[in-house]
């Protein structure tokens, strides 16, 4: 682990413009699990069918009324995502945020908890579960701003129908936020791959193009996954002991005060 360590925080420290691709494995120790893999969600319930957006548009009174039920079969799941909290791996992504070492996080996660932990460069792939999106205008809105007597809730801007903001199965990912992933993917020369098993696209694809325009990869993962071959550094851990380790080397070892290293 030191030596991956090293080499790590070497190649972030080498790096001008480094973005982190992260997924579910980063909130396991918040608490949530993760999708695939051992104690993961769908390991449990199967994999969702690909129809989910394609059944709200169908009927949004339906699946509203369904999802404030309590009775779905995600309502255990939401249960924990409200319980959660930061861990340490959410905080030390926010500390390279403001080292000047991490300069966006594409995150996989609906969880809120980047932000929770002082993150501000984000880009939310599959939305925020903390917020509704207007499926006619794409405008999004706070859920807390809602009583959801009136469903499906209304935009304040169209009159559209609204649905959580997170991406549902066969939904296709909003643009602006697609853009922000490849704005952020074809300009780093670092990126950090942390909990993702890098199954599902299009944000399986993002290393893949970065590695193709000369990117370097780093991988924070317990277990092996398809990119870790083509990844430069690999740190087999969980991701809230690792991280802290790698800040704390960057600080003390290899920070900004390398600059010179610098290409
Ligand atoms: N620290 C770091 N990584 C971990 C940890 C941990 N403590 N625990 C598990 N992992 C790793 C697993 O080894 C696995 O590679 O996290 C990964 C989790 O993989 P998935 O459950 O497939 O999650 P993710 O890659 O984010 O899934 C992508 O699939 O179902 C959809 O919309 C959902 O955003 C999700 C997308």
């Amino acid at each position: 682990m030191e030596q991956a360590l090293e080499q790590a925080s070497r190649i972030i420290a080498a790096a001008k413009y480094t973005v982190a691709l992260v997924g579910a494995g980063i909130s396991v120790e918040s608490g949530i699990p993760p999708f695939r893999g051992p104690g993961g969600l769908w390991t449990k319930l199967g994999e969702p069918a690909m129809d989910g957006y394609q059944k709200f548009i169908a009927d949004p009174t339906a699946w509203w009324t369904e999802r404030l039920s309590g009775q779905d079969e995600l309502s255990e799941f939401l249960k924990t995502l409200d319980a959660a909290k930061p861990n340490a791996a959410h905080y030390a992504l926010a500390e390279m945020e403001q080292m000047g070492l991490l300069h966006h996080v594409i995150t996989q996660n609906i969880d809120n908890l980047h932000q929770e932990a002082g993150g501000r460069e984000i880009t939310e792939i599959h939305g925020n579960r903390l917020k509704l999106r207007c499926v006619a205008c794409g405008a999004r809105f706070l859920l807390r701003e809602f009583k959801l007597e009136e469903i499906p809730p209304r935009c304040h801007e169209c009159h559209g129908v609204l649905k959580t903001d997170t991406v549902l199965f066969g939904e296709p990912i909003p643009r602006d936020a697609l853009w922000s992933c490849d704005l952020h993917t074809r300009c780093c020369d670092c990126m950090l791959l942390i909990g993702t098993s890098a199954t599902v696209y299009p944000a399986a694809e993002f290393p893949i193009i970065a590695a193709r325009n000369g990117a370097r990869l780093v991988e924070v993962n317990p277990r092996e996954t398809p990119l870790s071959e083509i990844c430069q550094a690999v740190l087999r851990g969980p991701a809230a002991e690792v991280l802290p380790k790698l800040v704390k080397r960057l600080r003390e070892g290899t920070g900004p005060a390398s600059r010179e290293e610098k290409p």
